[in-house]
């Protein structure tokens, strides 16, 4: 089997929790870990939030797009303004060749109602893109991602669910 981790984080804890699942995800096979980052210099609040609204003009960094070669696709995902941080957005309108793959979502968040929301978005935009097998979500509050036993149960369960469907 063979993986990509494809995430972005400004502040670092989905960086953190990306990592956890590139440990779990290396048990099931090799697995290709990618950050998402702009190109140069990161930009401050006011171009962000302007990239939340208009995220197909993220300057994106270079990073494979094409998922032809996974099995399972692994996206890790910060809640910003109730959606993806921008540059998630831009990476799920290019990612393609998505038919028949695993995808898990993590989505690391402040408010439940708003990760939901947000990750409602995420399956639609992923559906644009091709047939999926299977799209699965995990929760991650960021005031546990320091929780190792919350951590842990919570990647285990879903790279499991994932790797059996
Ligand atoms: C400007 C800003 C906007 C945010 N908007 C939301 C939001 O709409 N919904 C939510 O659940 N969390 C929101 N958050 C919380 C982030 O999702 C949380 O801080 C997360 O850890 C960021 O991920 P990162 O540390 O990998 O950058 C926001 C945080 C900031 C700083």
């Amino acid at each position: 089997m063979r993986n990509l981790l494809v995430y972005y984080s400004h502040y670092g804890n989905t960086a953190f929790v990306a990592s956890e699942f590139q440990v779990a995800l290396e048990k099931k096979g090799q697995t290709d870990m990618f950050e998402l980052e702009y190109k140069g210099s990161k930009p401050g609040l006011l171009p962000r939030t302007f990239y939340r609204f208009f995220p197909s003009q993220v300057p994106l960094a270079p990073v494979p797009f094409d998922c032809g070669q996974y099995d399972l696709i692994c996206l890790g995902i910060p809640v910003w303004g109730g959606r993806p941080s921008a540059p998630v957005s831009k990476y799920l309108s290019l990612c393609h060749n998505i038919d028949n793959k695993r995808i898990i979502c993590f989505l690391v968040y402040s408010i439940e109602a708003s990760a939901r929301t947000c990750f409602n978005y995420v399956k639609r935009s992923l559906e644009k893109n091709g047939r999926p097998r299977i799209i699965l979500e995990a929760f991650v509050p960021w005031q546990k991602v320091q929780d190792k036993e919350f951590l842990e149960k919570a990647i285990s369960e879903v790279v499991e669910k994932a790797c059996n469907a």
